[in-house]
């Protein structure tokens, strides 16, 4: 039987484990230039924290999680997204010490059992950051501009930031019961989603791809209308500073997000180079989340973003990854004195942060030499029985196959980043 990876899921090979790394490095570099620290949470927790809190109803967790009872009975469940971990790791490890700031940040695996397509993923990985403790509008837009930075330095330009406000609860409790009125004339022409909806989560009928269910909706009432004075202020104090920062953004008044935990600011970065999953990241402000798993009132906001859509949006920018990784020096020993002669030379460069390595499969010089190109290897030293006796190998630059002859001492204290 040939094992295949399960349905949903998928391997990172070496030949293009560079992108990721470069992602990986901007998200470290560009996270540190905004202050934001890592935490990492286990990739289980019990099932509750989930369905309190992103909410039971929604298809996240009523339909898409990777849920188990383990050995001892409890209920354990792979998580399907950070936000609800972090909140939870927050208030059991006291990390929020009153009027002080937490600006976080993660890159972790989640777990959504979707149905998969391009860009759709069973196992995919999420870059989020989240900043606790504030409810200025600035903080939203804080986490709008390290989501924009991180886009722009991975040569993503066609992104438009879709915005909303899905406002308090007592407001969106409103809003709802005066969008049921509005769709109930309408129940029977609407999906069977929508219909199922109607009763479990009607805000989300607001995001239906159906085409009926978009012109039905078209003429709903809208959500801002039903905005509080301070919930408003608010919106267009975060709309007039993504204008001032002249992003490109759209007021949707659809999205109303796949979670329940949103307050005030929803917002999601879309981008034409994605086809139908065109959300390269998404987020919003979560003022309730933290009362609701049992904290105090803490407001808090953030985002999170697929690495694998940050890839495939900046492969359909054709952005340039830089090169694969590559060796420095690749050593080829000619016979079994040469071997014992190139591993010592290899330890001792290796400690000083030159990447080497040597052949270990007994081949030819010529397959060698092969080997060191596909590896990329900037540097190639030879060590046969003549070198042996003059302690001098030969060192070729592969870029231009210039060689000379230098001692085994010498090559040590060689300069490769000046020679090169
Ligand atoms: P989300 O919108 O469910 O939000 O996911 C965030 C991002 O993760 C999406 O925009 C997308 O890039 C990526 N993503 C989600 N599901 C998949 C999938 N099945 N395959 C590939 N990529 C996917 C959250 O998870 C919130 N926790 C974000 C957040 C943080 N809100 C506030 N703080």
């Amino acid at each position: 039987m040939k094992f295949k990876r399960p349905k949903g899921t998928k391997d990172i090979l070496p030949s293009e484990i560079f992108k990721w790394h470069f992602i990986e490095n901007k998200i470290r570099h560009i996270t540190s230039l905004f202050n934001f620290h890592e935490i990492r949470t286990p990739t289980f927790e019990l099932s509750e924290l989930f369905s309190r809190g992103v909410g039971s109803q929604t298809d996240i967790v009523s339909k898409e999680m990777y849920s188990f009872s383990d050995k001892g009975g409890d209920s354990l469940t792979l998580r399907p997204e950070g936000t609800a971990s972090v909140v939870r790791a927050i208030l059991e490890n006291s990390l929020l010490q009153s009027s002080s700031l937490l600006k976080l940040y993660y890159i972790a695996s989640m777990f959504r059992r979707e149905k998969p397509q391009a860009g759709r993923f069973r196992e995919h990985t999420q870059f989020g950051a989240e900043i606790i403790g504030s409810d200025s509008y600035f903080s939203d837009i804080e986490v709008i501009m390290l989501a924009s930075e991180l886009y722009s330095q991975c040569g993503i330009s066609n992104f438009i930031i879709k915005i909303n406000s899905i406002g308090k609860l007592e407001e969106r409790n409103f809003y709802i019961s005066e969008l049921k009125k509005y769709l109930k004339s309408n129940l029977e022409q609407l999906s069977d989603d929508s219909k199922r909806r109607f009763e479990i989560n009607p805000l989300r009928i607001l995001d239906s791809k159906n085409q009926n269910d978009i012109e039905i909706t078209a003429n709903a009432p809208k959500i801002l209308d039903y905005l509080s004075h301070e919930s408003k202020l608010r919106f267009d104090n975060v709309v007039n500073e993504l204008e001032k920062l002249n992003l490109k953004y759209e007021i949707d008044f659809r999205l109303v997000r796949g979670l329940d935990y949103y307050t005030d600011t929803t917002f999601e970065f879309v981008s034409k180079s994605l086809g139908a999953q065109d959300a390269i990241g998404g987020g919003g402000r979560y003022d309730g989340l933290f009362k609701q798993l049992g904290g105090k009132d803490i407001p808090g906001v953030g985002f999170g973003s697929g690495i694998e859509r940050i890839l495939i949006a900046a492969e359909k920018n054709n952005f340039n990854f830089k090169t694969a990784e590559c060796i420095k020096l690749y050593f080829i020993a000619l016979n079994n004195d040469a071997k014992k002669i190139v591993y010592d030379l290899i330890i001792k460069l290796r400690k000083k942060n030159i990447s080497c390595d040597t052949d270990f499969l007994n081949r030819s010089l010529k397959s060698q030499l092969r080997d060191a190109d596909k590896l990329k290897a900037e540097f190639v030293y030879i060590i046969g029985e003549n070198e042996i006796k003059k302690n001098k190998g030969i060192l070729k630059k592969m870029s231009d196959s210039s060689q000379i002859e230098l001692g085994f001492q010498e090559l040590i204290n060689f300069n490769f980043n000046i020679e090169n």
